[in-house]
């Protein structure tokens, strides 16, 4: 078991696979992308499958997302599903991407043993979509959150970051066309993780002023308090139900008490949390040979370290030296 020192248990293994995106959300990233991973520091197909293979059998992991930058874009990706699939015990295998490409992809990802997916859109409008992605690509999201939908990777998660003056004004819209297209929708609160460190809590819409807007138009009940676990959104029936909208307040109502998480980069590092400052090398112990007993050990006393929470409301807060696309979201 992954167990930290506050009684926590990660069961929840996230992976990027590449830190590269072909989008530029100015919430995440410079026009001019980043600095990216070289090729060989990043973990190998076998690589990952190991480290997975030791999480699920070995330290009782059953959940496992592959994230980006944008995993779609990583050659391979759907023989890192089938084989994850393959294991025993079989974690549940999901996937967080922002839709490009995934029109073609949806079913062999699907037939790979990809159970869901969750796509990034935060505009139903092309215009906003290029002026907050800094790329024309609208069509492509949409076609590729149809083909998941066709696809069977389901229930297919909508995640929405409202930026003011941009999109703020677009949440009830964009319910409205989840609940048309049996989406769930959740929307994020904006976090300090972007790449050029212009985040400002001030600047940012909150969770309240998002159920406002959206109770403008519907009406929301709470879900049942049993019915979250550990999952990090807080969700509300639309009009009486069976229709749910989330809420993920990581900022406003952090759910850290409750995290269930442990990360992989794609450079092969250990993350306890998001807001981590220190991460645990995995990728140098692969290379030297360690067997499978001493990896899950690393793993085991990498999670000790796991902090309580964020940290975001202590006032000497420091973003952490990787940005949300190198973390994996
Ligand atoms: P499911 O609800 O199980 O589908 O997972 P999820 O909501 O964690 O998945 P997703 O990858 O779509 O993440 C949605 C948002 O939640 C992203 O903005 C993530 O950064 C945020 N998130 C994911 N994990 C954590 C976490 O450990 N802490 C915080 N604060 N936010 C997280
Ligand atoms: N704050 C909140 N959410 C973010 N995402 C990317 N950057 C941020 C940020 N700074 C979202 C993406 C995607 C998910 C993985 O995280 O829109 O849906
Ligand atoms: Fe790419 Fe996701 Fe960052 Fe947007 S938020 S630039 S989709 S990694």
């Amino acid at each position: 078991m992954l167990i930290d020192t506050y009684g926590r248990v990660a069961t929840d293994l996230r992976v990027s696979l590449t830190d590269r995106c072909n989008l530029r959300c100015t919430y995440c990233m410079p026009e001019e992308g980043l600095q990216w991973l070289a090729k060989p520091d990043l973990l190998t197909d076998d690589e990952i499958v190991r480290l997975v293979r030791i999480a699920v059998t070995d330290l009782g992991v059953t959940e496992v997302r592959f994230t980006g930058g944008e995993p779609l874009l990583r050659p391979g990706l759907v023989g890192l599903v089938e084989r994850c699939a393959a294991l025993t015990p079989r974690p549940r295998l999901s996937l967080t991407t922002n839709g490009i490409g995934l029109g073609r992809t949806a079913a062999a990802l699907k037939a790979a043993g990809l159970d869901r997916v969750n796509v990034s859109l935060d505009t139903l409008r092309p215009e906003v979509f290029a002026t907050l992605t800094r790329r024309k690509r609208h069509q492509d999201v949409l076609d590729g959150l149809a083909a998941a939908h066709a696809a069977g990777l389901t229930p297919v998660k909508v995640n929405a970051v409202l930026m003011p003056g941009l999109n703020d004004d677009e949440a009830p819209d964009l319910l409205a066309w989840a609940v048309e297209h049996d989406y769930e929708l959740r929307f994020i609160e904006q976090m300090p993780l972007d790449a050029q460190h212009g985040w400002k809590r001030d600047g940012m819409i909150t969770a309240q002023s998002i159920l406002s807007s959206l109770r403008t138009r519907f009406d929301l009940t709470p879900e049942a308090e049993d019915e979250r676990g550990a999952a990090p959104a807080e969700r509300w029936l639309v009009d009486g139900g069976p229709a749910r909208v989330g809420v993920i307040a990581s900022v406003t109502r952090p759910f850290c008490a409750a995290c269930d998480r442990t990360r992989l980069t794609a450079d092969g590092q250990i993350r306890t949390c998001l807001f981590a400052r220190e991460e645990s090398d995995l990728r140098g112990a692969l290379r030297s040979g360690a067997p499978d007993a001493e990896i899950a050990r690393l793993w085991r006393l990498a999670t000790t370290t796991k902090k309580a929470g964020s940290g975001l409301d202590d006032p000497a807060f420091l973003q952490p030296q990787r940005p949300m696309s190198a973390i994996g979201g």
